[in-house]
């Protein structure tokens, strides 16, 4: 039985990590450690509620005492860092607690399972690490890192921690760096979510830029399927690339979002550009596909569909989110880019 310590399990991908593991393995145990943010919703966990190979204990990573209790208490084998403050405008509003999560909090978790003694430790990261492309190129495992925003910044320091983990005290870290993901349960700050829900709502589509920036996208379910391969096959020491070759510029996303909920283009309104805007990403993984047999299953032009379905289906989820703190935020940003 491998007993793993999940970290952000409540927030997008986690919750779609575990909800997917769960109902696929009878080997393994979770125990999910989440401070419930903003971003962080039990909602998403119904489902594995009741599981016997499920707990959550809601608690920050930064908590050294409370992360090495866990460790002792549920004799952790295997450690899958989700956890973070994962929003680029919201690192460019306030960069500090992108620092205190993402890179303290990964030092926490990188402590302990030095202290205890882990089979396996996953960060998870991002291809924001590399920085920006021009038009041509993807980024590689072996590529700069470069990274431009605070929240990039921040995931590159932890990727360097944790990589000095492993070289200096054989702690067994492997990192995954994924391209953009959409699908259930994405909080409605980033661009999908966001422009589906306004669209639905009759509200603008606040477009930054020209809208010609490229991001690379995967459906969250072939990234969690990666993650379970790096946890059963990963070698130590290694980064992992994953990206599904589905480069996109925003605004041809927006249109078809706009296409599939039938509302017309006069919603979409351009606005100012983020600061410090990343033109392009576009990801290599022949790596992992070499190395560990991953393939996408899913075709952007059908997660896609079942993914505003699902936003279509749930409004009960989106518009409890959308009542509270949201406007506050939404308010905050979008007024600096008008
Ligand atoms: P998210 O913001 O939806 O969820 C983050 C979760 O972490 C939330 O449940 C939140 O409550 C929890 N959390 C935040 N701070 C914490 C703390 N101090 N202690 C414990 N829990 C804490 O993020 P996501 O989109 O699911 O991203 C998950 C991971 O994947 C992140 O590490 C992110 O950098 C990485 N990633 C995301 C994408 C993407 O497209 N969303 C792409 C590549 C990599
Ligand atoms: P986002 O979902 O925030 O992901 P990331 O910045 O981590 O790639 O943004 C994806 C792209 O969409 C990015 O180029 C910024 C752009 N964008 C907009 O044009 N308008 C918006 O309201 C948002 C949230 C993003």
């Amino acid at each position: 039985m491998k007993k793993i310590l999940v970290t952000g399990g409540a927030g997008f991908i986690g919750s779609n990590f575990i909800n997917y593991i769960l109902s696929n393995r009878k080997d393994i145990f979770i125990v999910n450690l989440d401070k419930l943010t903003y971003a962080g919703n039990l909602q998403n966990l119904k489902d594995v509620e009741q599981n016997p190979n499920y707990t959550f204990v809601k608690g920050d990573i930064v908590n050294d005492e409370l992360v090495s209790y866990l460790f002792q208490k549920y004799e952790i084998t295997h450690v899958i860092n989700f956890a973070a403050e994962s929003h680029v405008d919201r690192s460019i509003l306030g960069s500090e607690i992108f620092f205190r999560t993402n890179v303290l909090g990964t030092n926490v978790l990188l402590e302990n399972a030095k202290r205890f003694g882990v089979e396996k430790f996953i960060q998870i990261s991002t291809d924001e690490v590399y920085g920006s492309l021009g038009p041509e190129g993807q980024f590689e495992e072996t590529t700069t890192l470069q990274p431009n925003s605070p929240y990039a910044a921040s995931k590159a320091a932890a990727d360097m921690m944790a990589l000095a983990f492993h070289h200096t005290y054989q702690v067994p870290v492997v990192i995954t760096r994924c391209s953009n993901n959409y699908g259930p349960y994405q909080f409605p700050e980033k661009l999908i979510p966001l422009m589906i829900i306004n669209s639905l709502n009759n509200k603008k589509l606040p477009v930054y830029g020209d809208g010609m920036n490229v991001r690379d996208w995967i459906y969250v379910i072939d990234h969690n399927k990666a993650v379970e391969l790096v946890l059963d096959k990963g070698k130590v020491g290694e980064v992992y690339n994953v990206g599904a070759n589905t480069e996109k510029p925003n605004i041809e996303i927006v249109k078809l979002l706009l296409k599939h909920t039938g509302k017309t283009e006069e919603l979409i309104e351009y606005v100012k550009d983020r600061p410090g805007h990343d033109r392009r990403y576009a990801i290599d993984s022949t790596k992992i596909k070499n190395e560990l047999g991953w393939v996408a299953h899913h075709s952007f032009e059908s997660a896609i569909q079942d993914t505003i379905k699902w936003y279509i289906d749930h409004q009960k989820w989106w518009k409890e989110i959308i009542s509270g703190d949201y406007q506050n935020y939404y308010q905050l940003q979008y007024s600096s880019h008008s």
